[in-house]
């Protein structure tokens, strides 16, 4: 694929690129991984605008280092010091204004927990994308977070080798608040998009979202994969090859803190462990985007132990990232 295709592309969910472009992704960030220091006057010149409503460590780091390994300059902006996080300016004057100053804009932005509306927080990023002339990087929103899945998928690609035939459990998790969607969303669109036969765990009432559902199923159909939906972390774990562990709220209370929480307390014992793990293939690898609540999510044992790679995984946020602002810059 010709590496300029991509040039002024917004990025908003993976699911709305092709997969030869996404492969020119994994391929650029492979290469970049590899010879970092032929990129390193790349993106002289260009900067990038990073807004954020929300915290973040890997995404504002992997981001704003990402950008001065290119040559290149990042601008953090905290939305809650700008006039659009105080509500007094629209989205329309600070897109437009925003992309006379700068080659990209990348934007965090998910509701809190007692104003949760889904899919509000992708309304934004979407009308930043229909008001800035140039790309828009979605560093998660209520729905997607596609450079997680990304990176996600690029770890896989070097641990595993293939995907065929190789079977990945997307396992729901407690946590004692409930979180966005956004991660497991991402997680399961990009492997059914690249082939994996996929295993969605969770407990009844944390289901995702139809449309998410539905496209999953459909590029399973495309790819020649599958996906099962399961309520049983024995048999799901069973001859796993990767378990992606990730907490999330329930679609159906959001916004109703108190509601959902009385539905997810009942699931206080969804935690991965190391008995669980000893049910996975001998080689599996052990998945979370991070941040993590230790012995909550998953025990100390599974996430300093031998099936564990999350930190390689949080260290791809940085290549890809650096081939998508490549790529689309
Ligand atoms: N995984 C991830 O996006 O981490 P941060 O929230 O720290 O950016």
């Amino acid at each position: 694929m010709d590496k300029d295709n991509l040039k002024g592309r917004d990025l908003i969910t993976t699911q709305e690129w092709g997969i030869d472009e996404l492969e020119s992704v994994l391929d650029l960030a492979l290469e970049m991984k590899r010879e970092p220091r032929k990129f390193f006057s790349e993106l002289q010149g260009k900067s990038l605008i990073m807004l954020f409503f929300n915290p973040s460590t890997r995404t504002r780091l992997s981001f704003e280092i990402g950008m001065t390994q290119l040559g290149g300059h990042s601008v953090h902006m905290d939305a809650e010091k700008a006039w659009i996080g105080k509500g007094s300016e629209s989205i329309k004057d600070t897109a437009s204004v925003m992309a006379r100053y700068a080659d990209g804009i990348s934007i965090r932005i998910f509701p809190n927990i007692t104003d949760w509306q889904y899919g509000k927080s992708n309304a934004v990023v979407r009308e930043f994308a229909k008001w800035a002339d140039v790309p828009v990087i979605n560093m998660e929103c209520d729905m997607f977070h596609p450079c997680q899945a990304l990176a996600d998928i690029l770890t896989i690609k070097e641990k595993k080798g293939s995907f065929k035939g190789k079977k990945f459990v997307l396992s729901w998790v407690y946590h004692p608040r409930p979180l966005p969607v956004s991660v497991p969303n991402s997680a399961l669109l990009i492997a059914t998009r690249f082939g994996l036969d996929v295993t969605l765990l969770h407990p009844k009432g944390f289901e995702l979202d139809e449309q998410i559902m539905r496209w999953a199923k459909n590029n399973c159909e495309a790819n020649g994969c599958t996906l099962e939906v399961s309520q049983n972390m024995e048999e799901a774990y069973s001859d796993a090859d990767i378990i992606y562990v990730k907490a999330w709220g329930s679609l159906k209370h959001y916004g109703k803190f108190e509601e959902e929480k009385k539905l997810r307390i009942n699931f206080r014992n969804w935690i991965c462990n190391e008995a669980l793990m000893d049910l996975t293939n001998k080689d599996s690898i052990f998945m979370h985007c991070l941040p993590l609540r230790r012995n909550i999510e998953a025990t100390d044992g599974v996430v300093d132990g031998q099936h564990s790679i999350i930190y390689d995984e949080a260290e791809n946020r940085l290549h890809v990232q650096k081939a998508i602002l490549l790529l689309t810059l």
